[in-house]
């Protein structure tokens, strides 16, 4: 009935970020049976996450997918606080979700590197930067590494552990033990590239789905039909990036950018449209799709 996996240790795990994907993380180690505070400076995105986590839990003890104990269990697990570092001098494991911007990042780890033990774990789920560009940010840059979950984190299997030039051994052993305890499928990158791999992969598919959307080949509904039913794919890629957050690919595109100089890597106009329209995709109500009502338990 229940597919909570015992973790082999029981951590502290503090994850700073309440947007979809820190709350899905924080839910996922929390069912696993770790003690986790979930931490974010916005009470009411602290508030809005635990509804919709209890809610999406409440669904699933209906349909009989997780026992109703076991999901009572894991919210006792878990902690909501509005302080960043709350519980990080204890904390084994930091996970942080917070805004993709690198200042605020690196800004974040720096606090929580005066705060925390020197082998705590400090991790990023962040999409745009690699390891190396927050690892200064604190002392010890061995123990920095990204553990990059999918949207949505209750669901998708995959977590990528990217390593940093300076993580150690001993880091990377212990992030692998740790998704592997929390029944997801750890993918090793043993040297940092941004976008590490699924998602090199999947803007790939996206840049050239949007390509053929702009030159008039196709509607997007059409595209995305073709990728789910051609190619297998559970969601195409415009509904993917209603999912995933519209905002989310268009600021790692200008992190891209910023980098490379490229302009290839510069998100498109019809992207660029819709994010200066406000229209971020299922959680505004309006992406590439339009939505009966805005679903903020997706997009970051
Ligand atoms: N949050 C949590 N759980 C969700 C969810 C959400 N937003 N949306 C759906 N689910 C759960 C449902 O509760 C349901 O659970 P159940 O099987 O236990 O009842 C299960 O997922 C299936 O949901 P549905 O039946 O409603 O719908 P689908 O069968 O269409 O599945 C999907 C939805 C799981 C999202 C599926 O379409 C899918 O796998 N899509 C592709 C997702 C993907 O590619 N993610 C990677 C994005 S890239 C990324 O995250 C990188 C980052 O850097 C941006």
């Amino acid at each position: 009935m229940s597919d909570t996996t015992p973790p082999t240790e029981r951590l502290k795990v503090l994850v700073v970020g309440a947007g979809a994907m820190g709350s899905q993380i924080a839910l996922v180690a929390a069912l696993a049976g770790h003690d986790v505070a979930l931490a974010d400076v916005d009470a009411d995105a602290l508030d809005r996450a635990d509804r919709q986590l209890r809610e999406r839990m409440s669904q699933q003890v209906a349909k009989g997918r997780r026992a109703a104990a076991d999901v009572a269990a894991a919210f006792d697990r878990l902690a909501l606080h509005t302080d960043p570092a709350a519980g990080a001098e204890d904390a084994d494991l930091v996970i942080e979700a917070v805004v993709e911007d690198l200042d605020v990042k690196r800004e974040l780890f720096a606090t929580l590197g005066q705060v925390c033990r020197a082998d705590t774990i400090l991790a990023s789920n962040t999409s745009s930067f690699v390891p190396s560009r927050l690892a200064d940010a604190a002392p010890h840059p061995e123990r920095f590494v990204n553990l990059h979950f999918f949207n949505p984190a209750l669901v998708m299997r995959c977590v990528e552990v990217v390593r940093g030039p300076d993580t150690s051994d001993d880091v990377a052993a212990r992030s692998v033990a740790f998704v592997e305890g929390l029944g997801k499928q750890p993918v090793v990158l043993e040297k940092e590239i941004n976008g590490f791999i699924a998602n090199r992969i999947l803007n790939a598919v996206r840049d050239e789905a949007i390509r053929l959307h702009e030159a008039g080949i196709a509607s997007v509904e059409s595209i995305d039909l073709a990728c789910r039913t051609a190619l297998g794919y559970p969601m195409g890629p415009f509904e993917l990036m209603d999912l995933t957050g519209i905002d989310i690919g268009y600021r790692t595109k200008l992190a891209r950018h910023a980098e490379t100089n490229d302009p290839a890597d510069l998100p498109s106009r019809t992207v660029t449209d819709l994010v200066e329209a406000g229209h971020l995709g299922r959680k505004t109500g309006r992406g590439f799709y339009t939505y009966d009502t805005p679903d903020q338990t997706t997009g970051a």
